[in-house]
């Protein structure tokens, strides 16, 4: 595998991988202009450099992770050395679609495009993907790729955008959500460190019971709510002061903005 961009995202992509068993660290080789900083990769077994060309040529799966700015270069680099018969492009770059990816990459290597997020690196992800060949083995390839570092789903390549906001800006939020908790956490007398914790374990719980029961999250809610109890208490002040529509609205803006970006 060649991931063409070691940064925040293909250094997530590289240990998630990694990390899944689906790779071992030397058969990823991950690329940057600044090679030095993938010092970090390379002391875990990473193989890294800045050459976009000779990582291509050595790779079945080629991820390109650069930001939209950068694109054509490292599209200059690696159009004309693709073989449609061996390789397999993954594009995780934000707002660019197949079609142009197409102009450059030629019609007939597999393409997949891609919005995970970095919990990748945590095999927690939620990777949406889309790929305008489905009959082709573009789409399996970018599912076991996928799955492999959390949960995909199949997606009409127009919902790209609002994917990125629910799931790759989505995480911040719920980042900032535990946060808060761990705040809220602390004054009433938790060391802030053990408030994170409870904070962030409390959340994955949520999550779980979610994903696992496939339900949804207003039958849990109704499961801890007594009434006049302590609960009910705080979700309703929470929701008072806005938590819902606040959440909804950061969504909403993400997508306008992520829109307005490409
Ligand atoms: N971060 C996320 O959570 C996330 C989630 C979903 C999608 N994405 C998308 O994924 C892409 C990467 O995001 P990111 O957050 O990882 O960005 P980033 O941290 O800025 O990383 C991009 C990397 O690309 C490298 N680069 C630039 N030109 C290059 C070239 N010609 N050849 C090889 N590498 C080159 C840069 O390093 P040098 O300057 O050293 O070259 C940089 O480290 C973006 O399009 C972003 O929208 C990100």
């Amino acid at each position: 595998m060649a991931i063409l961009g070691g940064g925040n995202l293909g250094h997530a992509l590289a240990r998630g991988w990694a990390g899944s068993g689906l790779l071992e660290p030397d058969a990823i080789h991950v690329t940057r202009r600044h090679p030095e900083r993938l010092a970090d990769l390379a002391a875990e077994g990473f193989a890294v450099g800045s050459d976009n060309k000779s990582a291509t040529a050595q790779a079945d799966v080629v991820v390109i992770a650069v930001q939209p700015g950068h694109l054509d270069a490292v599209l200059g680099d690696i159009s004309g050395a693709l073989d449609p018969d061996r390789q397999c492009v993954v594009s995780v770059v934000t707002g660019v679609s197949l079609a142009r990816l197409r102009e450059s990459v030629g019609e007939e290597i597999p393409l997949v495009r891609a919005m995970p997020n970095t919990a990748v690196e945590t095999l927690d992800s939620m990777t949406c993907l889309s790929v305008d060949r489905p009959e082709g083995r573009a789409q399996a390839v970018g599912r076991r790729l996928f799955d492999g570092v959390g949960r995909t789903m199949i997606i009409d390549e127009e919902m790209m955008i609002p994917a990125t906001a629910l799931c790759a800006c989505g995480i911040a939020f719920f980042l900032r959500t535990i946060r808060a908790a761990g705040q809220g956490g602390t004054e009433i007398g938790f060391h802030a460190d053990d408030a994170v914790i409870l904070a962030a374990q409390t959340a994955r719980g949520a999550a779980e019971l979610v994903l696992r029961g496939l339900t949804h999250p207003e039958g849990e809610i109704d499961r801890v709510t007594t009434p006049r109890g302590c609960t009910i208490a705080g979700l309703n002040e929470l929701e008072h002061r806005g938590f819902s529509s606040a959440m909804i609205r950061g969504i909403l803006t993400s997508s306008r903005r992520a829109r307005e970006l490409t």
